[in-house]
């Protein structure tokens, strides 16, 4: 794992964009695991911009979503397809067929999430996964305890998470408790991911998933076992980390072959 720490929130998004834009232009037809909340809003501003004022080209890209609230409909104003489409997919020219966000309103939602696995595999596998982190831990909706090996399933929320995401509902009572969620097993056979995290709120989980046991209490702490994550924590977010002189000392010092003078 590589941990970047970084002087603001902005900073962070623009190297994330940066990483996806990289991607992109090396291969267009790249598919995008796309994550929600309000972590990921600069990455897909600064996606927006690099679109409409560098070309960025989005037109062969497929997604797919990590996660979707059971009960909402697209149009629900808190749905993650709502939000995806507000915040990003409107902005650009992606096409929408090759869009994928879980269904809430699936009639069954067993067979769902065995189509959303395999509809993953047909397209080849997932380049690069764009996640956030719950103050929990959690990736996606993997609350703790979710097996590291998970596959797309239904999962209810934990308290906390419920919770963190009232801000965005009218009542407490009106955030769903249930999400069809991409498994942590989903999650890392991504061949790349980058994590971002901001803010002082996410400092606990932060510490626990860099440095702490690798624990289903935790789910992002799976991600120390991935061969290609970058984790990028704005300078409060990595408040909890001991080890930050080292990581930012790698920063600095990029790994290159020693040579003798
Ligand atoms: C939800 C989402 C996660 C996201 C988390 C943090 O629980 N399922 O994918 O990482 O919220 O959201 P925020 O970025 O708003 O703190």
């Amino acid at each position: 794992m590589e941990v970047v720490v970084c002087r603001d929130y902005q900073e962070m998004s623009k190297s994330a964009a940066a990483m996806v834009a990289q991607l992109l232009r090396r291969k267009p037809h790249a598919v995008l695991g796309l994550a929600t909340g309000s972590t990921p809003l600069g990455l897909y501003k600064e996606l927006i911009r690099l679109h409409k004022q560098e070309g960025l080209d989005f037109s062969q890209v497929t997604s797919f979503n990590l996660d979707e609230y059971v009960g909402l409909d697209p149009q629900h104003d808190q749905s993650y397809h709502y939000f995806m489409h507000e915040n990003f997919f409107r902005h650009i020219n992606i096409n929408l067929r090759q869009v994928h966000v879980p269904s809430g309103t699936a009639k069954d939602y067993g067979a769902f999430c065995q189509w959303y696995e395999q509809r993953i595999k047909e397209c080849g596998g997932i380049d690069l996964q764009v996640l956030g982190i719950g103050s929990n831990g959690h990736i996606a909706f993997n609350e703790p305890l979710s097996s590291l090996q998970s596959r797309t399933r239904i999962k209810t929320l934990a308290r906390q998470t419920i919770e963190d995401n009232a801000r965005f509902f009218a009542r407490r009572e009106d955030v769903p408790i249930f999400a069809v969620t991409m498994g942590v097993g989903t999650i890392m056979e991504a061949r790349r991911i980058v994590l971002l995290a901001n803010g002082g709120a996410k400092a606990k989980a932060v510490a626990a998933a860099v440095e702490g046991p690798v624990s289903a209490m935790i789910t992002a702490s799976a991600l120390q076992m991935h061969p290609d994550c970058t984790f990028y924590a704005d300078d409060d977010a990595a408040a909890g980390l001991t080890m930050r002189d080292y990581y930012q000392w790698i920063q600095a010092h990029p790994p290159a072959a020693p040579t003798i003078q």
